[in-house]
């Protein structure tokens, strides 16, 4: 097989460098390397000195000096149906939802459109870096193959589900107890492990699932120990007072999940603002992850992520974009607002960190670190191309210091998909950054 060799600098977490960055070592740069990639999968990292002698005629050079190569951007938490629901103005998430969301998934029943916005929600994706997302599609079963054709045809690593949801939704939006979770078990034959796609079990949030509904669920999700499970828990004060109400006999609204066997390895739950002490022992205990979703959690008001406490507790975290509760799709921008998120709890988010947070921590949140996340021999060429001197100000800004963290924090802080040049999936170009408009 004829293989691809990529000539840049690159950067990555071979583990966790810890929340303050004092695990130097978990960190890899390489400068002026080369990375190596047959098959999709990468090879080779190493200085170009080393390598370049030893190419045969048979790999292809792409000369991408000046660039600093990341692992491409993991999104751990996504609406795809939501791209035309970001920045809608003046609500918090109960009404946000009956205003703008639920109107907007209900346009999903239709195949056209369906197959029209996953493209759309793809494309921006990649043009953000962004190769892994966990993904939210709606209630109607023909959304999950508008999704996962658009994914396959791009070569992407997607999980994704049909949001399962049999009540406290409109007409047009809501599901059964059993025929959505017979839905969910035909898509997950249809797509589960066929080409890159991986199946999500999607229940939309405790509010709108019966508990006949959650317990089909658990049993599904028991039946199919590889598939993932995703939802969202205390995200927002009302909400979490109405699940309360609508389950007076569980302890707390993430064990409303824990109960119907819904809290496990493989499953990722977006916010976690409001958990306690137990809840977050519970989701350790369970190797269920957080998804933190910064740009969410400030634009519909929702509470600032506590993720020292997290860690503490020894969860495993993601980023998401959250999208169209967030604010953009580049992972870069989420970073940024992250920082600022936790300077407001007393704490600063080190740059070694946020890039784990970006890959290599949302593949484990996935448990896909041992195929995505990072550069090492045997993972997949996912990868995205990032420009230091993408605006005159990153330009201006990154000549500063000689350190390729404190240039991924600028990124970070200052770029969006202005910084994203290129992006690969398993070693073929998958977007490239037109001329600036
Ligand atoms: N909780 C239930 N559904 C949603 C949703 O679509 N977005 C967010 N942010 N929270 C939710
Ligand atoms: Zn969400």
């Amino acid at each position: 097989m004829p293989g691809v060799a990529i000539r840049a600098d690159f950067l990555h977490c071979l583990r966790d460098p810890g929340l303050d960055g004092s695990d130097a070592s978990a960190i890899e740069h390489v400068r002026d390397g080369v990375l190596l990639v047959r098959d999709g999968r990468v090879e080779r990292l190493a200085p170009a000195a080393a390598v370049l002698p030893a190419i045969g005629p048979d790999v292809a050079l792409h000369d991408l000096r000046g660039a600093l190569v990341v692992p491409g951007f993991v999104d751990t938490h996504v609406h795809f149906p939501q791209v035309d629901v970001i920045a809608s103005y003046g609500s918090q998430l109960l009404d946000w939802l009956e205003r703008y969301t639920f109107p907007e998934e209900r346009r999903f029943a239709e195949a056209a459109h369906a197959r029209a916005a996953a493209g759309f929600f793809l494309d921006r994706l990649l043009e953000n870096g962004t190769t892994t997302a966990s993904v939210f599609c709606t209630v109607h079963p023909g959304s999950v193959d508008a999704f996962f054709e658009a994914s396959e045809a791009r070569g992407l690593l997607m999980v994704a589900g049909k949001c399962l949801m049999d009540r406290h939704a409109p007409d047009g939006l809501r599901d059964t107890a059993d025929g959505g979770v017979a839905d969910s078990r035909a898509l997950i034959e249809r797509w589960h492990g066929r080409a890159r796609n991986r199946y999500s079990i999607t229940v939309r949030f405790a509010v709108t699932s019966t508990p006949e509904q959650l317990a089909l669920a658990g049993r599904l999700a028991a039946e199919h120990p590889t598939v993932h499970v995703q939802s969202h828990v205390a995200e927002n004060r009302d909400e979490v007072a109405w699940v309360a109400r609508l389950f007076p006999e569980r302890r707390s609204y993430l064990d409303v999940y824990d109960h119907h066997g819904l809290l496990r390895e493989r499953a990722v739950y977006a916010h976690c603002i409001w958990l306690d002490d137990a809840d977050r022992a519970r989701m350790t205990a369970s190797g269920a992850a957080v998804s933190f979703c910064p740009t969410s959690n400030l634009f519909i008001g929702s509470g600032l992520y506590d993720l020292r406490q997290g860690l503490a507790a020894g969860n495993r975290v993601g980023l998401g974009s959250d999208v169209g509760g967030g604010t953009g799709y580049s992972m870069l921008r989420t970073l940024g607002e992250g920082y600022k998120v936790q300077q407001l709890r007393g704490t600063s988010l080190h740059p070694a960190y946020a890039l784990y947070l970006a890959t290599l921590g949302g593949a484990r949140s996935l448990y896909l670190d041992d195929r995505i996340g990072s550069l090492v021999p045997g993972r997949d060429a996912d990868l995205a191309v990032l420009d230091p001197a993408a605006t005159p100000l990153l330009a201006r800004r990154t000549a500063l210091r000689d350190d390729p963290l404190d240039t991924f924090f600028a990124l970070a802080t200052l770029g969006d998909d202005r910084a994203v040049r290129e992006t690969w999936a398993r070693g073929v170009p998958v977007h490239r950054r037109g001329p600036a408009a």
